[in-house]
């Protein structure tokens, strides 16, 4: 029998599922904005933040045609119902620090823990940015999600959300009821999402997420080879 609190959090998350989300993003740059964007043209209600301008999270806001509006790190975590952290791996102490405690929080994490010029990854093999932010983070429930796409990708993919077959997003997390709202929110962008198991798994999405963006930026026809992972070989 389930009682009390937990009760709560699980009718909680049932709701949050069937209705509209309360969304903040941490990191307003190239992910957050668009995804964000894009989760509030979906009829969630977001919270743009942490930009060295006000203005810039002022203009997304304006600009997401839905329910979105600027605040601080804090303001986009209090209240959420999921996360989303997109900050270069440089950042991640400092905004962090800025949003507060997140015990219990929903974590979405798109960001890859590489160094300052981004040739290089600073955690590898035998962890993950995503198990390294879940240390760092007391108590979250992070599922790391959306690395392994250009965010050039988003809005088309959003444009197409209703055809079929949908482009596959790969992520994984340890917490079900967390994967269960990243799910949701995945579709929303317009994905299939596939679930590749626990948080460490993150330890082979990471680089997978590298060769990604290699070949959309590098290989020949790169953009039109990586931004469709369809499921292969199902017949319907
Ligand atoms: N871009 C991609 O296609 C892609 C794909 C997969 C994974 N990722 C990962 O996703 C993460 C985010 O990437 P991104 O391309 O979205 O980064 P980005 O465009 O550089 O955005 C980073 C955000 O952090 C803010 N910021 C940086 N320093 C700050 C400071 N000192 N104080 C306050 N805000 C600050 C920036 O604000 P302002 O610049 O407005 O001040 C911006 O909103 C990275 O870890 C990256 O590796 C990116």
């Amino acid at each position: 029998m389930i009682v009390g609190a937990a009760a709560g959090r699980l009718a909680g998350i049932a709701t949050a599922r069937r209705n509209r989300m309360r969304v903040g993003i941490l990191g307003s740059g190239l992910m957050g904005s668009k995804l964000g964007t894009i989760w509030a043209r979906a009829g969630h209600d977001v919270v743009f933040s942490y930009s060295r301008s006000r203005k810039t999270l002022e203009r997304l806001a304006r600009d997401a045609q839905g329910s979105a509006r600027a605040g601080t790190p804090r303001e986009a975590v209090e209240g959420a119902d999921a996360v989303l952290l997109a900050v270069h791996w440089s950042q991640l102490d400092n905004v962090l620090a800025q949003a507060g405690d997140l015990a219990g929080e929903v974590v979405l994490t798109c960001s890859l823990p590489m160094n300052a010029d981004n040739s290089e990854f600073v955690i590898a093999h035998t962890s993950s940015g995503a198990e390294e932010l879940a240390r760092k983070a007391a108590g979250a429930r992070v599922v790391a999600a959306f690395n392994t796409v250009p965010s050039e990708a988003f809005f088309n993919v959003f444009a197409a959300r209703e055809g079929e077959p949908r482009p596959s997003l790969l992520s994984c997390g340890d917490d079900t009821g967390a994967k269960e709202i990243a799910t949701a929110l995945i579709r929303d962008v317009g994905y299939e999402p596939v679930d590749v198991g626990a948080l460490r798994m993150s330890r082979f999405l990471e680089p997978f997420a590298m060769v990604v963006a290699r070949i959309a930026y590098e290989g020949e026809g790169g953009p039109e080879v990586v931004y469709r992972f369809e499921r292969c070989g199902r017949s319907s």
